[in-house]
């Protein structure tokens, strides 16, 4: 695998691995000495045309836990505000030699461009309302984690689909570990035809008490344009996850970040029900593990694999 774009692009041997991958680094995560030297003299460049606090946080981190050389650019405040083009700037970038370069950006399609201009590994941290895999393995791990199983669960994304790649990636992951997905919000914020996904659609959350895992969206304003519901109270009323609605035995999910008192009250946030930690937790094995299975986990030409992946930092040899 030389670059993470889609889910699509992943079998579930690839899923898999890269999950198994990510125990080991939580494990690590667990360590005194949470670094190990995997990545040493590899340079990470994170690339964020849009706002971020987890996926680039936690790429950057993932990257310095590996022993990489980390560069962060944000469009805001680069030459980007000077007129320079996406392209202009990730030559710019690449004359630094990176190993991957991990991109967000409004665009779709965007990371899928850069690696038609750069010999390093590309990663896609969400591009416009396409994709978003990292933050779709990092689901799997948490609900692995905290389930076993991901097979056979009934997993509601409720919100704003129409809006997000969170959705997108995430119907696809949570189907090919054998879930049964379905989408519920307001007709104008489901996509026509999203069926054709796999997944079933309803308008209400009438049945949603089928559900073992419920998948909060936030509404994302920052790619609407127009009015899709009529106010965000009328939204809440009809859509908004509260302990009314939420069964004891059910679990919340939310990307963040979290809208509290719209899509889902403040009790259940901060509920024993609620996922959201581990989920902001898991990103960081996860990522780590996708920087291992693009940058070290592919053999090197005439050498020999590292006989250990994960000796900490100053371990005797
Ligand atoms: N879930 C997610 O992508 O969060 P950030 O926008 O904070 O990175």
């Amino acid at each position: 695998m030389k670059n993470l774009l889609s889910i699509s692009d992943l079998t579930l041997d690839d899923l898999t691995a890269i999950l198994d991958r990510a125990e080991s680094f939580a494990e690590v995560s667990r360590r005194e000495i949470k670094k190990v030297p995997t990545l040493r003299g590899k340079t990470v460049v994170t690339l964020f045309y849009e706002s971020s606090t987890r996926t680039s946080s936690s790429f950057e981190l993932a990257a310095k836990r590996l022993s990489a050389d980390v560069m962060s650019v944000k469009a805001g405040g680069s030459s980007v505000e000077k007129g320079e083009s996406l392209r202009d700037t990730v030559e710019t970038l690449s004359a630094y030699g990176p190993a991957a370069i991990v991109i967000r950006h409004p665009n779709a399609g965007a990371a899928g461009m850069l690696t038609q201009w750069v010999d390093a590994s590309v990663v896609n941290a969400g591009d416009g309302m396409h994709q978003h895999p990292s933050q779709a393995l990092l689901d799997l791990f948490t609900l692995r984690t905290r389930i076993g199983s991901i097979d056979g669960l009934k997993i509601w994304i409720v919100g704003d689909v129409l809006h997000s790649r969170v959705a997108r990636s995430n119907i696809e992951a949570f189907q090919m570990m054998g879930a049964e997905v379905t989408v519920a919000g307001p007709p104008t914020l489901i996509p026509r035809e999203i069926e054709k996904l796999g997944c079933k659609v309803e308008f209400s959350l009438e049945r949603m008490e089928e559900a073992d895992v419920v998948y909060l969206l936030r509404m994302q304003s920052e790619r609407m344009e127009g009015n899709f519901i009529p106010s965000v109270r009328e939204y809440a009323r009809l859509f908004q996850i509260n302990e009314q609605r939420l069964g004891p035995r059910q679990l919340v999910m939310h990307p963040g970040p979290v809208n509290r008192g719209v899509e889902i009250a403040s009790e259940i946030v901060d509920s024993d029900r609620s996922l959201i930690s581990d989920q902001v937790e898991s990103g960081l094995a996860v990522r780590m593990a996708i920087l291992y299975e693009l940058l070290a986990g592919r053999p090197v030409e005439g050498g020999e694999g590292p006989s250990d992946p994960l000796p900490t930092i100053g371990a005797p040899a």
